[in-house]
Order: C-alpha cells, then sequence, then structure tokens
C-alpha cells in the first residue's frame, strides 16, 4: 500500500499544491482543510491532474476535529507516515498595534494547533516505529523583520519545538523535519493577509511605516521566483530521503539571508541587514518618528 501523508490547511496555496503533488507521486494524500466549501474545488482540480485526494476537515484548533481525521485516516489505511503540518495564518502590523487577543488567535493556529496534529499522530507513528513530521516553518523563523513581530514569534516557536522534539522521537524511528520557505506568492499575500485591525487604522503612530513595510513586502513577492512547487518538491524529499536534514530551506534569497546570518560575524551581520530593512521603510520620510505620523 502506497505511503499515507496527511496535510493541514489545503484548501489554498502551499498545501494545496503539496497534497496535489504528493498525490501525483503516488502518495495516499489526505487533504485536510477547516472549511470544507473548499472541498469540491480541490477535487476538481484533482481531477483535472489526474489524481486522487482523501479530503477530510480538520480545524488545528479544535482537538474534536483533528482526532476525527487523524482516527478516519487510521481506520482507513491502518497508520499515518507523514504528517505536514502546514496550516497557518498570518498577523501583520507594528507590535504596539497588534492587540493581545490577535496575538492568541495566531499562537493558537500557527503553534498549539502544529503541537495538537503533532500529539495525536505520535502514537500511532511511535507505535509502527517510523514516520516523518514535518512543520512548515518560514525564513521568518530564523530572521526577525519589522511588521510580523508575532508571526515571527510563532515560527520561531515551531523552530524550538522542531528540533526538541526531533531529539526526542528520532530513536523511535520517528524523524521531523523543518521547512523553511522564503516568500512564495499564495492566498497568504492576498484573501489570508492578516492585517491587525490596529495597523489599519491611520491615527496608528506606525501606520505611515507599515504602509512603507508593506509595500516593500510586496515588491518581494513580485519579484519571488519560488513556487508551490518547490515546497512540494522539498517537502516530497523530506518524506521519501533515508536520511532527512532537520532542515531544509527552500528559495534562493531565503537560503542566501540565512547563510550570510550564519558565515559572517553576528554584529556584521546585524548592523547591515536590520540597518537595510528600516532604511526601507523609514526613507521616504526620514525624520518621522513613531508618534509623529499623523
Ligand atoms: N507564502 C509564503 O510566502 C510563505 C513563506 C513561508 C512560510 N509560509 C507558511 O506556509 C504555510 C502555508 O501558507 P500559504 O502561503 O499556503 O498561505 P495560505 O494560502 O493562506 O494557506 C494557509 C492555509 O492554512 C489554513 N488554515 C488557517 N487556519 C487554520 C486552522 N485553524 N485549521 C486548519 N487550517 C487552517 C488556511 O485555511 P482557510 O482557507 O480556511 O483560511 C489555508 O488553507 C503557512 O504555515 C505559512 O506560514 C508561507
Amino acid at each position: 500500500m502506497a505511503e499515507s501523508v496527511l496535510i493541514t490547511g489545503a484548501s489554498t496555496g502551499l498545501g494545496k499544491e503539496m497534497a496535489l503533488y504528493l498525490a501525483a507521486q503516488g502518495f495516499q494524500v489526505y487533504a485536510t482543510m477547516r472549511d470544507m466549501s473548499g472541498a469540491d474545488s480541490l477535487h476538481a482540480t484533482a481531477k483535472h491532474r489526474g489524481v486522487e485526494l482523501h479530503i477530510l476537515p480538520l480545524d488545528v484548533t479544535d482537538k474534536a476535529s483533528i482526532d476525527k481525521a487523524v482516527e478516519t485516516m487510521v481506520r482507513d489505511t491502518g497508520g499515518i507516515y507523514g504528517l505536514v503540518n502546514n496550516a497557518g495564518i498570518g498577523l501583520r502590523g507594528y507590535f504596539e498595534d497588534l492587540a493581545n487577543a490577535e496575538i492568541r488567535q495566531l499562537f493558537d493556529a500557527n503553534v498549539f494547533g502544529v503541537m495538537e496534529v503533532t500529539r495525536a499522530v505520535l502514537p500511532h507513528m511511535r507505535r509502527e516505529g517510523r514516520g516523518r513530521i514535518l512543520l512548515i516553518s518560514s525564513v521568518a523563523g530564523r530572521i526577525g523583520s519589522l511588521g510580523v513581530s508575532a508571526y515571527c514569534s510563532t515560527k520561531f516557536a515551531l523552530e524550538g519545538f522542531g528540533e526538541s522534539l526531533a531529539l526526542e522521537v528520532e530513536p523511535l524511528g520517528v524523524r521531523v523535519v523543518i521547512v523553511e520557505p522564503g516568500i512564495i506568492q499564495t492566498e497568504r499575500w492576498t484573501t489570508n493577509r492578516g492585517i491587525a485591525a490596529g495597523a489599519d487604522n491611520p491615527d496608528s503612530p506606525y501606520y505611515e511605516w507599515f504602509r512603507q513595510a508593506e509595500k516593500e513586502a510586496d515588491q518581494l513577492v513580485r519579484a519571488s521566483s519560488t513556487t508551490p512547487q518547490d515546497v512540494a518538491v522539498t517537502v516530497y524529499r523530506a518524506l521519501t530521503v533515508h536520511n532527512p536534514k532537520l532542515r531544509y530551506m527552500v528559495g534562493r534569497k531565503a537560503s542566501l539571508v540565512v547563510a550570510l546570518r550564519r558565515y559572517i560575524p553576528r554584529e556584521w551581520f546585524e548592523r547591515l541587514y536590520f540597518k537595510i530593512v528600516m532604511r526601507r521603510v523609514t526613507r521616504p520620510r526620514k525624520n518621522l518618528r513613531p508618534g509623529q505620523a499623523s
């Protein structure tokens, strides 16, 4: 029987492409989504691409839905070989403009949701003495940026979680892999952008800087040549190679920035890179300081 893999957040973007790609490579794919209204469209795309997907409801913030999806999959296939923790939301805005409730919601999906789904599949993988748990982190899990402090915090948290979990479960035959994509054009940058209410308010002291940061981000998205399929290919590799690495980066620019951080002295990198990022946002109104935007 083909290996089975469960993917969270498969209604759009990277998760959707991973589901289609892995199915085309012969995996038995359980593509899950929190809102099943997207199921017909995904089935239609799968049919168009000549593959078959099992689509199940799963909201990573709802334990009952996680347990039900895992139970269904185990009943159908006898176990779970792979889990791709892909589902995630964004939250954009300068820190002072983020409400605690928004940050908690972000952590619920991006961190606690990942932990809950992982907790649900681990007993099955332990029993089998094999399995792969993938965490879709980000270059934002390796380096901070402005306007995304909370999002980066969730991805940094995933990095620590993945690194520690890997040490705990590798002796049991279960491998943990952290996948770190750079910027890729998906719904994340349009309908699922996740701009905080406070950041969208012209009265915010950071409003002008945030708007400029968003323009810069959009330019990076437009200039990015990394595609959802690049991530899918990496995920396939992480699921199939005999001895997977702990981390895989996806995208040339992301790899370059992280390599620079690793190889040049930390102080130099921080001075240089952070200065460049800050200047890009503050340069258009050089003398502007927080509190002076309005
Ligand atoms: N695109 C990038 O530039 C980029 C770069 C690095 C890392 N990433 C990471 O890659 C992953 C996928 O992002 P994407 O670019 O494909 O964005 P996306 O198109 O917005 O996809 C996110 C997916 O997560 C789902 N989701 C959100 N909350 C959920 C919940 N509580 N339970 C289940 N599913 C939920 C969304 O479902 P709905 O359709 O119902 O909202 C959607 O299918 C995320 O973890 C993201 O942080 C993206």
